[in-house]
């Protein structure tokens, strides 16, 4: 479990690998339109990994073993507006830190102390830390003390036992929510009922979703916003959602599955060739194991699906040397996921990459988020993919390119044929791969077996 323990325990963690006062930002509540209308809050997963604290406008200074948590006072009207007012004190007894102060102490208390500190997604805070720290501080450009972001890279990375059981709690609830939604699929019905049936599980499971929803029948468009089509016989549904704790930990999880009930010809040899990649990839996720193993082992298989469908003229390992199969499958194999879904990106590469390496050039290959050795502790996803993307077979570049390799009057035929992407969650440990997120039906028996067999959204709500 994770308790006010485990985050004095990581906070020891960080100060035996780095001397000096730490300032932690967490982030702020940002206004929708008016500042009484708001986003929805998301604290700053490395705020959030030290502390537990996700109250908006927080700041920590971490400093001779101390954890000083700094709040905006509570408002002498806000019982009125927003019901019970925990005071400062509860708080810091909740959390157990050693004092939470009024935010307006904060400076006073920066004063003199030259604190490391990183930067967060709200750009309001950091024009607070860079002043407070006299650092420069912009998400994704300026990130903040270097020695500090290593040593929160190198503990975030790996993930203890608490951690885990908080990505399996998220993956039991996002379990529960694709059997509703694969269940309650049929013709006639409508993406955006799957889609609030999805969400409206995890809702009442007490989870939000760590990303937003991909639910569509035109999978080939890999974050596709839109859930705005029926559901039509013949097309498949591609879902990719994950639930998010209150912790701050998530899932991200991918499914593919037929509108009808039954995967046609072409969509089961296409299904069945993600699913020999994924199994493939998934299986070499130990520790040791370079990630970009695990990514050219899916375009392998890919190739050869690709190599027996006709779609490459020539042989596997042509296809390969020249990442012709990544017209068919043009992003990475997955990436780190815990309290990020992409954990720890907001670092850019250095999380993920070699010092001094930079994502390889080649199409396909500069989509790849992880190029390391796994080791034990880390979560990565494994999510191959097949699509057909009428933006990448029209693009007249790739068609010079590839046109002694690639059959494109071959390919024309499968336009309309969306995508395919089998996504999971893994934990690498010595024991071997530890997926996740593995309850959630993939087989194509399984997925046959329920598509249908549920109410539908439109039935559940009388709508
Ligand atoms: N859900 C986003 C991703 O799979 O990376
Ligand atoms: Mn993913
Ligand atoms: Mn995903």
């Amino acid at each position: 479990m994770l308790t006010p323990t485990t985050h004095a325990r990581r906070r020891r963690l960080l100060a035996e690998r780095l001397p000096g006062p730490v300032l932690l930002l967490g982030n702020g509540q940002r206004a929708r339109n008016l500042p009484m209308t708001k986003l929805p809050f998301r604290q700053d997963s490395t705020f959030l990994y030290f502390t537990g604290c996700d109250l908006p406008d927080a700041a920590a200074l971490l400093i001779d073993g101390r954890c000083e948590l700094f709040l905006p006072a509570p408002a002498d009207d806000d019982a009125l507006w927003h019901g019970h007012v925990t005071t400062l004190d509860a708080i810091r007894d909740t959390l157990g830190v050693d004092a939470v102060l009024p935010t307006e102490r904060l400076e006073e208390r920066l004063t003199g102390l030259r604190a490391r500190t990183l930067a967060v997604a709200d750009e309001g805070r950091n024009v607070l830390g860079s002043r407070l720290c006299g650092v420069p501080l912009r998400f994704g450009r300026d990130h903040g003390d270097e020695a500090l972001m290593d040593a929160v890279i190198e503990l975030r990375r790996a993930k203890g036992p608490d951690e885990i059981e908080q990505m399996r709690l998220a993956a039991h609830a996002t379990h529960q929510a694709y059997l509703a939604t694969i269940g309650g699929t049929a013709p006639g019905g409508h993406e955006r009922g799957l889609w609030t049936l999805f969400e409206a599980v995890l809702r009442l499971h007490g989870l939000t979703t760590g990303y937003d929803t991909i639910l569509s029948q035109s999978g080939e468009i890999l974050h596709n916003p839109h859930h705005s089509d029926a559901l039509t016989e013949g097309r498949m549904v591609l879902l990719d959602g994950g639930g998010e704790l209150p912790s701050g930990y998530g899932v991200d999880i991918t499914r593919t599955w037929p509108v009808s009930g039954r995967f046609d010809t072409r969509q089961r040899a296409a299904y069945a060739a993600v699913l020999e990649a994924q199994l493939a990839s998934i299986a070499l996720c130990t520790p040791g194991r370079r990630y970009r193993e695990v990514h050219d082992r899916s375009c392998e298989v890919l190739a050869r699906f690709l190599v027996d469908e006709k779609l490459i003229r020539g042989s596997v390992q042509e296809a390969l040397e020249r990442h012709a199969h990544a017209l068919f499958f043009p992003h990475g194999v997955g990436h780190l996921i815990g309290l990020d879904v992409h954990d720890l990106e907001m670092f850019g590469d250095r999380p993920s990459y070699p010092p001094g390496v930079g994502r390889p050039e080649p199409f396909g290959t500069c989509y790849l988020r992880l190029d390391l050795p796994l080791q034990e502790g880390w979560v990565v996803t494994v999510e191959p993919g097949f699509y057909v993307v009428p933006a990448i077979l029209h693009d007249p570049a790739l068609r010079e390119r590839f046109a002694d390799l690639v059959d494109f009057e071959a390919a024309e035929r499968w336009i309309g044929f969306g995508g395919i992407r089998i996504e999971d969650d893994v934990h690498v440990t010595a024991a071997g791969p530890d997926v996740l997120t593995e309850a959630v039906p993939k087989g194509i028996d399984e997925l046959e077996a329920l598509i249908g067999t549920g109410p539908t959204p439109e039935q559940r709500l009388s709508v």
